[in-house]
């Protein structure tokens, strides 16, 4: 009997399903974009029921095209945008308020507040994190503090927090289970990722003690069963992981010393730290790679908030091409000086500046300045963060000299090439670069047995591409003193 897991993928911009097979082919795919909301000045918003609606459809768009039956699906995997915070009443099943995506800085002022109460270090040495409205918890306290209604129902008990994949389990099994994974709650804030339980303390501090915080379950766990009436059977789901710790697993990172970058709207960098939670101190976050057994394995995690999304925000902001896939020849005929840098600070700046006020700027405009220049430093603009990012590894005492990538953006030479150069380190490409779902669809099936180990998992990774750095290093070293410049420009806060 064929044995297929389906992988489902609720990202920032889309919500997408796979369905694999215990090789880890794909069979099937299906993608659905949805709204995404801005209704004011560094605010994001999602409505919940397009989050659900779309990912309910991707799912029986992928069964429906990859032709399969329904029974062969042994088992569903849900790797999700991590941080974004849905709160609904657990009486009715609706949602109080739209979902606060992770991008979203309206707690700037909070999370300064709370920093001015010496919360700083406490948050750093439980959670791993540092005080930034990029995570859940400032985000509930709005939710209480702003919508009418919301902080009578937490007081009554019925006011349920969870990230996106901890509400699609939900509404999968029809209000059945509540539970969450030990990556998903390592982005909130409130989780001590020493002791995997949530936080009484900070919790208190935040303010957010009536709300409902679900169980935190390994990465593969019984997490619950999927109603029939949403895809035609009933079928467990086994694997949970926030999206860049899934990916992490999808590209066999399982070694200590192990890196991999995904390219989506952000970029994410992870390396693996094995059982040792290293406290960075260079604004890096620690975090949770995986969790099996109930044995952690701990990452660091450089996080920047804008790099699939300046592509977009050139297609469609500025409309300078139609499709994304164009960026590869626009870029190669950019001059070749490579003066003009774009800073994509949209919605502030990620690791390792934590800047949320930083607004985005475009510099070196000359008269001559083309679309293929401005096309290229957008490309560029990802490159150079991401080296912002390997330069904090490096002083907090973790170097690597190849890099496993992944993501939309992967799939552009001129791009990964550029990030090859600037890092000056070997960039691989993998054969699925759908890595994120794969890395759940292994997590599923490491519970149910379909995998026996990471071993067996590692052995399916294949390299389709490797990029070797080829610039000198003073021109490198030339290039990246622009880009410094440039963010120096746009940052309202010194380190
Ligand atoms: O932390 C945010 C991250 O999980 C979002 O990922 O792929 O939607 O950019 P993505």
């Amino acid at each position: 009997m064929p044995h297929y897991i389906l992988a489902i993928d609720q990202g920032t911009t889309s919500s997408r399903a796979i369905l694999f097979d215990k090789q880890g082919q794909s069979l099937a795919k299906s993608q659905q974009e949805f709204p995404q909301i801005f209704p004011a000045d560094g605010w994001v918003e999602h409505d919940p029921e397009a989050i659900w609606s779309s990912t309910i459809s991707v799912c029986q768009l992928a069964i429906e095209t990859a032709g399969v039956d329904v029974n062969d699906i042994v088992s569903i995997g849900i790797t999700n945008q991590r941080e974004t915070t849905i709160l609904w009443d657990t009486q009715t099943g609706e949602p109080v308020y739209n979902a606060i995506v992770w991008q979203d800085r309206r707690t700037s002022e909070l999370c300064k507040a709370l920093r001015d109460q010496g919360l700083e270090q406490e948050v750093q040495d439980k959670t791993g994190l540092l005080i930034d409205p990029y995570f859940s918890a400032t985000k509930i306290r709005w939710v209480l503090d702003n919508v009418e209604g919301a902080a009578d129902k937490a007081r009554a008990g019925r006011l349920a927090f969870g990230t996106v994949d901890c509400f699609l389990l939900w509404r999968l099994t029809k209000g059945q289970s509540f539970k969450t994974d030990a990556t998903n709650a390592a982005r909130t804030m409130a989780f001590n990722i020493h002791t995997q339980e949530w936080d009484k303390e900070l919790i208190e501090h935040f303010g957010i003690a009536d709300v409902l915080f679900p169980e935190v379950m390994d990465c593969s766990a019984d997490f619950g069963v999927a109603n029939s009436e949403w895809l035609g059977a009933e079928i467990p789901i086994n694997g949970m992981a926030g999206d860049q710790q899934a990916a992490l697993v999808g590209q066999a990172c399982f070694s200590p010393g192990m890196v991999k970058s995904t390219y989506g709207t952000g970029c994410f960098l992870i390396l693996n730290t094995g059982d040792k939670a290293i406290k960075s101190n260079h604004k890096l976050l620690t975090t949770v790679g995986y969790r099996l057994n109930g044995k952690v394995t701990y990452a660091l995690e450089g996080s920047i908030f804008v790099a699939g999304a300046a592509i977009q925000w050139l297609r469609d902001g500025l409309k300078l091409f139609a499709d994304a896939k164009e960026t590869q020849s626009l870029a190669s005929k950019a001059k070749n000086d490579e003066s003009v840098y774009l800073v994509p600070a949209f919605t502030g700046l990620g690791a390792p500046y934590w800047d949320p006020d930083a607004r985005g700027a475009m510099i070196g405009l000359t008269r001559d300045t083309s679309v293929e220049d401005i096309v290229s430093a957008g490309l560029r603009s990802v490159c150079y963060q991401t080296k912002d990012l390997v330069g904090a590894m490096a002083l907090d005492g973790a170097s690597f000299n190849k890099l496993r990538i992944d993501g939309g953006m992967a799939v552009n030479d001129v791009m990964v090439q550029s990030l090859s150069d600037l890092l000056d380190v070997t960039v691989e490409r993998p054969s699925v670069v759908e890595t994120t779902a794969l890395g759940v669809s292994y997590l599923a099936g490491l519970h149910i047995g379909l995998y026996e180990s990471t071993d067996s998992i590692s052995a399916l990774w294949e390299v389709d591409k490797s990029f070797t750095p080829d610039l000198s290093e003073q021109v490198r070293d030339k290039r990246y003193a622009g880009w410094k410049t440039a963010v120096e420009r746009v940052r309202t806060k010194a380190d």
